[in-house]
């Protein structure tokens, strides 16, 4: 857009946009703020690098040098950070303050959790949607509110106590850039946060919801292989579970997903007997 634009054109322009569909105010390209200067403001930035260089904690190991080093910072950090957050109000207040994730600079909120911590069922979701990063909440958008009426159909709820108790997690505390997919970097450094998320929460079982929660749990993607099969995440039962934005768009497979719920279902029900042993 001209720099010379009116404030009347500027309005039309806007509006214009608005018309078309336009929902946020966010370019083709992501653009590093927190790096701007007049000069770099101008041309259209460049995609702003996965990890932040911030200084390691004290008492974090010395990054070696060489083409991953700063994950390996990053990850250090994380993990040093998570170790140290004692219940669950200082590891979020742990993760707001992790430097290493770009992330966290185009996002509105970080999104910790919802629902009962020390529930049996934990649900690990992939990250934050535009609309969980405005609440900061996780699943409050249509897959969210799938999510609600799958779980109230085996009678549980994010506000239930005892057996119908559930807590809600991502892999992602912040929003990816219009909802692409976490990189591997990203899970990497945001591991050992949930790692410790789960300690802390201390579920009896886990719900991996999709490619991305299997990914950063179980060490692989290729969901629709996983799901419906137990297994053991974090030394807990995990069942993989088809992620709720994949069955809006296609509710085929709602059968199955349905499948995994009662087999949850079941589990609890049954003192924690996986279905089959
Ligand atoms: N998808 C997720 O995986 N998590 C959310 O919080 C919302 C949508």
């Amino acid at each position: 857009m001209q720099a010379d634009l009116d404030y009347v054109e500027a309005f039309a322009a806007l509006d214009w946009q608005i018309e078309l569909g336009a929902t946020e105010a966010i370019g083709d390209e992501p653009l590093n703020r927190y790096e701007e200067t007049p000069e770099a403001a101008k041309p259209a930035a460049k995609a702003a690098p996965a990890i932040v260089r911030a200084p390691a904690p004290e008492g974090a190991p010395v990054a070696e040098p060489g083409g991953d080093a700063t994950l390996s910072q990053a990850v250090q950090a994380a993990r040093a950070m998570a170790a140290a957050a004692g219940d669950l109000a200082s590891l979020k207040a742990a993760m707001a303050g992790y430097e290493f994730c770009d992330l966290k600079k185009g996002a509105r909120n970080l999104v910790f959790a919802d629902g009962q911590p020390g529930a049996r069922l934990m649900i690990i979701g992939e990250a934050p949607g535009r609309d969980e990063d405005i609440a900061g909440k996780p699943f409050v958008g249509r897959a969210g509110q799938l999510l609600d009426r799958m779980l109230a159909a085996i009678g549980m709820a994010r506000d239930q106590d005892g057996d119908g108790a559930v807590y809600i997690a991502n892999v992602l505390p912040w929003r990816p850039p219009q909802n692409r997919d976490p990189n591997a970097d990203e899970i990497a450094m945001l591991l050992p946060f949930l790692k410790r998320h789960v300690e802390l929460a201390g579920p009896d079982m886990l719900l991996p919801m999709g490619n991305a929660a299997c990914q950063a749990l179980l060490g692989q993607a290729g969901i629709t292989r996983l799901r419906g099969n137990w297994t053991t995440a974090l030394g807990l039962p995990a069942l993989p579970m088809f992620h709720p934005a994949y069955l809006l768009r296609s509710p085929e497979k709602k059968r199955e997903a349905w499948a995994d719920l009662l087999a949850v279902k079941a589990w609890l029900r049954d003192g924690g007997v996986p279905p089959g042993n």
